[in-house]
């Protein structure tokens, strides 16, 4: 990868093309724009059907010039990861980028999950995402929301990381919650490439502005965004869910508000939200999180919506989005 090529040039977006690239912090991996995310959302389904869904939606992508996908080992039970190994390996010019995560073992014998941040447990754990994946080295390492085991992932997790990385059986290194706060942490206290922070970079919620954005600014740690959807509440796929849990009055009555802007302008709500997170500078990829190719396709549209500079000034007035995130009219 020629790093010039694949800088973040952090400038307000005008128009948003999902398959530019750019560069995680200071590593030579280089991400879509627009990604896919393959986390088990709201559909329900089983790891088999998942993965005969998601083979084809990676290909579509790939099609389409995404090439980034984000994976875990306990997404969808090892599925996820085995199917993205599986079309990196078709693929073969090596054009598929795949994140995936430590801090989750996958028990071989029930299929359920333990939480392990330990040295050993986080060498295992890439000796299976290896295994599972049949790939000779992982494009991007997440230590995968390690909340409750702070201090273990600072002292333990992250310095197998940063030794894999040197001996390059990674290429970036890089940190998954759903939380700003202990990703600042992280940031602070270690070298990452880039985190990826779920649901608080949105239309509903942008507390990655207090303290996350500036420090990985100063710290040149890439952003990837995920969770824009707050978990469907903003697509209307789960009017009453924010954040994977039930959605409180206030949630709903700014949901609202947005939905009536954008019905002004006769603008989906959920083309908003899907493009706001793209004008922040630190921000270098956005994930459209689902295992299927007809919400890929539909989102990739949805990137396409012209939205009035108008509209975005409405909301800003609104006091639905803080002053300091930056918007395309600003
Ligand atoms: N700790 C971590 O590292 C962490 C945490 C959370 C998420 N993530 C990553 O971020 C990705 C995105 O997060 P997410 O999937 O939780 O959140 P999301 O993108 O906010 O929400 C996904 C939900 O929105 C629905 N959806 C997507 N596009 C839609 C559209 N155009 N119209 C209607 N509904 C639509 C999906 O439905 P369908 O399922 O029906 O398509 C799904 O229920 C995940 O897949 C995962 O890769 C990482």
């Amino acid at each position: 990868v020629n790093r010039d090529e694949c800088r973040a040039d952090g400038d307000v977006e005008t128009g948003i093309d999902p398959k530019r690239s750019s560069c995680l912090g200071s590593s030579d991996v280089s991400v879509t724009r627009l990604g896919l995310g393959t986390g088990p959302a709201s559909r329900g389904l089983t790891p088999t059907e998942a993965a005969d869904r998601l083979a084809a939606t990676v290909r579509h992508a790939l099609a389409r010039g995404i090439s980034y996908v984000d994976t875990a080992p306990a997404y969808y039970e090892g599925a996820s990861e085995e199917v993205l190994g599986r079309v990196a390996r078709e693929a073969r010019d090596d054009r598929l980028v795949v994140s995936t995560k430590v801090g989750r073992l996958i028990r071989p014998t029930h299929g359920d999950v333990v939480f392990d941040f330990s040295r050993d447990g986080v060498l295992r754990s890439v000796d299976d995402s290896l295994r599972r994946t049949g790939l000779a080295r992982l494009d991007v390492l997440m230590i995968h929301d390690p909340d409750d085991h702070m201090d273990q992932a600072v002292s333990e997790a992250y310095p197998v990381l940063a030794q894999l990385k040197q001996e390059g059986t990674i290429g970036a290194v890089g940190a998954g919650m759903t939380s700003a706060a202990p990703l600042a942490r992280l940031v602070r206290e270690t070298d990452l490439d880039c985190v990826l922070l779920a649901g608080r970079y949105t239309l509903l919620d942008q507390s990655a502005l207090d303290e996350l954005f500036p420090l990985c600014e100063q710290r040149t740690v890439s952003v990837i965004v995920g969770g824009v959807f707050n978990g469907g509440v903003l697509a209307g796929t789960s009017p009453d869910r924010f954040n994977y849990g039930p959605a409180d009055p206030e949630v709903l009555a700014r949901t609202h508000m947005l939905s009536s802007l954008c019905a002004e302008y006769s603008v989906p709500l959920k083309a908003v939200a899907l493009q706001f997170p793209f004008s922040h500078p630190t921000v270098v990829s956005v994930l459209s999180g689902t295992v299927a190719e007809q919400r890929l396709t539909e989102n990739l549209d949805l990137l396409g919506v012209e939205i009035p500079p108008e509209l975005w000034k409405r909301i800003r007035e609104s006091g639905c989005v803080d002053d300091r995130a930056p918007l395309p009219e600003s």
